[in-house]
């Protein structure tokens, strides 16, 4: 989201997280960027998240990415730059899966979407719907009138299923040479760990360095990355923070 040149987040979390996180991700933090918090009390589903954050959002477009997500490619950066300008219907990111059936997926006439199913038992599309969502303004009102699934949560194929009813769902692709993984259980997220080592061991280049972002968007000065460096103390991050400035 940083990428994207998003500066305001709200970070829901479970019932109980608040201050594990806080203590990662300070409020007050070195990564020029406002950050909010939320505790979210019962697993409503993704939805509740626009409900939520409510106040947060206000009159404004919005993005909402899943914590359990990861991205990477060439030219993404530009791609959710320029989805953060769209403000009238809901833009979504379609990654060809072989498991499908884990996803919502979309089912394609003409390379327009007419119709997300959640976690399909048959073989309807090989397209998933990834967690990195962009919606205009009126996401908040239509959250509100979903009903409850059955497996009692609000869902989000539901609510772009409604902005299918109104034409206002467009959909990017990230192609075979861009990456979605999933860290949601232990051997995802050892392979988007062996993923990441592999292209940062490569390259000398850390993927989501949050404070290299922060420096290259301007939003940071040296003196804060000092700071950061400090903080580190003596490791591998620290130094690759030294490289920077
Ligand atoms: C959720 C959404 C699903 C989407 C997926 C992406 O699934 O309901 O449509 O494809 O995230 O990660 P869940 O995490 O609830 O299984």
């Amino acid at each position: 989201l940083m990428l994207a040149g998003i500066k305001n987040i709200l970070i829901i979390v479970n019932k109980g997280q608040l201050n594990q996180f806080k203590k990662i991700l300070p409020e007050k933090n070195n990564f020029g960027v406002n950050l909010y918090y939320k505790e979210q009390l019962k697993p409503r589903g993704l939805p509740d998240a626009f409900i939520l954050g409510e106040k947060f959002i206000g009159k404004d477009n919005v993005a909402l990415i899943l914590g359990d997500n990861f991205f990477y490619g060439q030219s993404l950066s530009q791609s959710l730059k320029k989805n953060t300008k769209f403000k009238n219907g809901a833009k979504i990111y379609l990654h060809q899966v072989k498991n499908p059936q884990l996803y919502g997926v979309a089912i394609l006439k003409n390379r327009k979407v007419v119709k997300i199913v959640e976690k399909p038992k048959k073989n309807l599309s090989n397209l998933a719907v990834t967690g990195l969502y962009f919606f205009d303004k009126n996401v908040v009102s239509l959250s509100k009138e979903l009903q409850i699934s059955k497996r009692k949560e609000l869902e989000i194929t539901d609510l772009l299923n409604k902005y299918i009813k109104k034409n206002k769902l467009k959909v990017d692709f990230i192609g075979r040479g861009g990456t979605w993984l999933d860290t949601g259980n232990i051997q995802d997220y050892y392979n988007a760990t062996n993923y990441i080592s592999a292209i940062e061991n490569r390259q000398g280049l850390k993927i989501a360095c949050l404070e290299e972002i922060a420096f290259k968007q301007g939003w940071i000065k040296k003196s804060d990355i000092i700071r950061a460096i400090k903080f580190y103390g003596n490791c591998d991050y620290s130094n690759y923070l030294k490289n920077l400035i």
